[in-house]
């Protein structure tokens, strides 16, 4: 007689993130059963890193299947993409329904929603779960952004949230909506990670060039970042990587090649943005400048023949930090003013998608998911969290007091730091984009009357009056162009 299953949740998918959420899952008391295509690294990973737990591995998927009590869950932690379907349609002649099957990889949340209709055709339950926080994340308490079928979430909910990090002792997982609302707003994530580290490395860049500080230097004013409004992972990371030495005792932070990689999720956000008609500048910024960064060859032949200026830091300044300490502080407030306008962006990126698919996101629950575990983790997610708490239907971060003051606050320094790289040739996407959104935001009147005419004059497109709104009007502005006007639509 078979023996009876015992597994809670089978993961297939055992490179680093899968094995460690394993590990994380069995530290909780719960049974995993572990796959993997490569049979063999089943084997493996139960001889060394799983020795002595409960973890079971299996042969083959029907083994899999077979050792998993019901309703039987399934978390997939593979590529997305075809993968991520390859194994869908594997596993769905072996369950049955009522079953689940989770995907945690960084899918595509369009993917995830075809997925969750499709298999909810067949009786399959389907979550997309956005999974943030890296190897240690995954080993010790991960962000997770659970969406997809809601009746998924009674049977998962128990270990997803004993997983998940606490913060304040909250778990910072919770359901965050259906269809693909999770992957999205995972999504949403990675493209703010994008901004705050296209920030901090603009600061970084400034920090470096303008006050001409040593690595050690920026480290230790990070450090000192660190214990204020900037409090977050990233900026933690940044201060330990800029004092980081190599075997030889160089700094690795100088060797490295300065052209960045990504695998996606910042260019889906930036598309998404488009898409939804909202202007989340700084993310799709922060995307460019790493497309630019790759441009390595290019932007060395261009900096012997493009002329401009070139930073050269006072010379003879024997204590820079102290030198420059007024400077310093501009960047760091520049740093935090743009920081909201980046998170105020997605904030508007994620309402205009809630209510276009209605799934009735939480903003105050996700920025709690982003509390703690993730890449994003901050303090400053706190304060968006009493934002939001305060009042659920904020309709921009920017117009919430404490945020209102900050940016305030911040502003005139911002200002200054943006002439000063500009002035001396520094690259800035982030910090000036953030600004120039922040002007047209609060702008009453923006040069779009003459914009809207250019359209009527060149394209018989039409254009609205101030004193009647609503009401479309075509002018022949030449004399010899026709009175038809074009037909209005808007993307
Ligand atoms: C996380 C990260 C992670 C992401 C990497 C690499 O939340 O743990 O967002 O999911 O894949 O950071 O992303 P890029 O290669 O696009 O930089």
């Amino acid at each position: 007689m078979a023996a009876a299953p015992t597994a809670d949740l089978a993961l297939i998918g055992l490179a680093v993130m899968g094995k460690n959420l394993i590990l994380n899952m069995n530290d909780h008391g719960f049974t995993v059963c572990a796959y993997n295509r490569t049979v063999s690294k089943v084997e493996e990973f139960l001889a060394n890193e799983a020795k002595g737990t409960n973890i079971i591995g299996a042969t083959s998927l029907a083994d899999m299947v077979s050792k998993l009590k019901r309703p039987r869950r399934v978390m997939l932690l593979v590529k997305a993409g075809s993968a991520v379907d390859g194994f869908i349609n594997q596993l769905v002649p072996l369950i049955e329904p009522g079953d689940i099957i989770i995907d945690g990889g960084n899918s595509d949340f369009n993917d995830s929603t075809r997925r969750c209709k499709e298999l909810a055709a067949k009786g399959f339950l389907y979550v997309g779960t956005g999974v943030s926080g890296g190897e240690d994340g995954a080993r010790y308490g991960p962000s997770l952004m659970p969406g997809g079928n809601p009746e998924a979430w009674p049977h998962i909910k128990d270990i997803f949230q004993s997983i998940s990090a606490k913060s304040d002792g909250e778990p910072c997982c919770d359901w965050v909506g259906a269809e693909g609302a999770g992957h999205f707003v995972k999504m949403v994530h990675n493209g703010i990670e994008y901004g705050d580290m296209q920030l901090i490395s603009e600061a970084y860049h400034l920090l470096k060039s303008v006050c001409g500080l040593s690595n050690d230097e920026i480290s230790s004013v990070f450090e000192q970042w660190n214990n204020g409004e900037l409090e977050s992972f990233l900026i933690e990371i940044s201060r330990d990587i800029l004092k980081f030495r190599d075997t030889d005792n160089v700094h690795l932070v100088d060797k490295i090649l300065d052209s960045a990689s990504q695998k996606g999720t910042g260019k889906w956000t930036g598309k998404t943005g488009l898409d939804m008609g909202i202007p989340i500048t700084l993310i799709v910024e922060a995307v460019f400048a790493r497309t630019l960064s790759s441009f390595k060859s290019e932007r060395v032949t261009a900096s012997k023949l493009l002329k401009g200026p070139s930073p050269q830091p006072e010379s003879g300044v024997s204590n820079p930090l102290e030198h420059h300490a007024g400077l310093i502080k501009a960047i760091k407030e520049a740093l935090y003013a743009s920081k909201i306008i980046s998170y105020a962006q997605g904030f508007m990126l994620m309402r205009a998608t809630s209510q276009e698919y209605g799934w009735t996101l939480n903003m105050g629950g996700i920025s709690l998911m982003w509390r703690g575990g993730c890449i994003i983790r901050s303090v400053f997610l706190g304060k968006i969290k009493q934002a939001f708490d305060s009042n659920p239907d904020l309709s921009n971060l920017l117009v919430d007091d404490f945020f209102n003051a900050e940016v305030a606050r911040c502003q005139m320094s911002w200002r200054e730091v943006c002439c000063k790289g500009i002035t001396n040739g520094i690259p800035m996407p982030a910090f000036s984009s953030a600004l120039a959104f922040y002007d047209g935001y609060r702008c009453d009147k923006l040069p779009a009357n003459l914009l809207q005419a250019q359209r009527d004059y060149f394209g018989a497109h039409t254009y609205e009056l101030l004193d009647s709104p609503g009401t479309h009007h075509h002018t022949n502005w030449t004399g010899h162009g026709g009175t038809t006007s074009a037909s209005t639509y808007n993307v």
